[in-house]
């Protein structure tokens, strides 16, 4: 067999051996992947032929999600980093898109506090982390893969917010302005990237199980389980949705809320109080 014969003859022996590629994108970026919505979404898209990075700050938890999604056949490329640290989060996003571009990035990652007994402020601390971690941590994982994407002039954002976006709550005051924010931010995204070629979903869940909201003590009015949650998010994006809203119905009643008179709205938000069992005596978790 000439050489020529035989080089092409083994191009086709490697490119069968590959993994066909997966449907839907590619490669898939999810930070908070070591727990709750952001794990099951990880082993829900893991299958051959498909690239996962998945970022998260607990190495045991992150490690046991990257085992299940190898065991399902993904690639699979963990980051143990937080997000709301952007030097090391831009150059790990950077040098890992520049490998394998990045299709789908769902910016997840999030932590919730709540105020002390008798509505005791939550402090300076506590809501700085909320902030750095849900709204900087969004921006920390977004802006530096938009370069690239927009000279591809294909990609697809998903950022994780939450009805409690649509009404202040007395209850979690620096939570709900992270998540208003990371909503803003969506929505800003997608009205400027869309023409360019970027998709961007903005998820808006309301209660969910997991261990966030395991530490909500309150009503969770309309909870559905963590698989019902994936479903609904996998579902969303597999057709693009610009908005992934569920449960519908507690979206409209906190933009109901919203709408009426802030006297009125504010004492329905007094009534239905809540308090966040701290995560290990803190906020953020270890
Ligand atoms: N559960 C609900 O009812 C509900 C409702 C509305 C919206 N949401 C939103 O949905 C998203 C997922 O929530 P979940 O319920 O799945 O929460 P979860 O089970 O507590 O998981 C949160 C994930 O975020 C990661 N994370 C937190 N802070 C981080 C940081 N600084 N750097 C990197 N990773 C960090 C955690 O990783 P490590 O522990 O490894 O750091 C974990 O993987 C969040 O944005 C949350 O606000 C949840």
């Amino acid at each position: 067999m000439s050489a020529t014969a035989e080089s092409s003859a083994k191009a086709r022996e490697s490119s069968a051996m590959r993994p066909a590629p997966a449907p839907g994108p590619r490669c898939i970026v999810i930070t908070g992947a070591s727990s709750g919505l952001g794990a099951g979404l990880a082993r829900s898209y893991a299958q051959p032929g498909r690239v996962l990075a998945l970022i998260g700050r607990n190495t045991e938890r992150l490690t046991a999600v990257g085992e299940a999604c190898r065991h399902a056949g993904a690639t699979v490329h963990l980051a143990t980093l937080d997000v709301a640290d952007a030097v090391a989060v831009v150059a790990w996003l950077r040098a890992f898109d520049a490998a394998e571009p990045v299709d789908l990035l769902i910016a997840n990652a999030g932590l919730s506090s709540g105020t002390g007994p008798d509505r005791q402020p939550e402090g300076m601390a506590t809501a700085l982390a909320v902030v750095r971690t849900n709204l900087l941590g969004v921006m920390h994982t977004v802006e530096p893969l938009l370069p690239a994407m927009l000279t591809r002039g294909h990609g697809h954002i998903a950022v994780v917010a939450s009805v409690a976006a649509y009404r202040g709550l007395p209850d979690s005051p620096a939570y709900c302005a992270s998540k208003a924010g990371v909503l803003a931010y969506g929505e800003s995204l997608r009205a400027a990237l869309e023409p360019r070629g970027i998709s961007v979903s903005v998820i808006v869940p309301g209660f969910f199980t997991s261990p966030m909201s395991q530490r909500f003590v309150g009503n969770k009015l309309f909870l559905t389980t963590n698989e019902n949650a994936v479903e609904r998010v996998r579902r969303g994006l597999q057709r693009r949705a610009r908005r992934i809203v569920f449960p519908r119905r507690l979206a409209w009643l906190l933009r109901a809320a919203d709408l009426l008179p802030a006297w009125l709205g504010d004492r329905i938000m007094r009534a239905a109080s809540f308090h966040i069992v701290p995560a290990n005596g803190c906020a953020t978790r270890p």
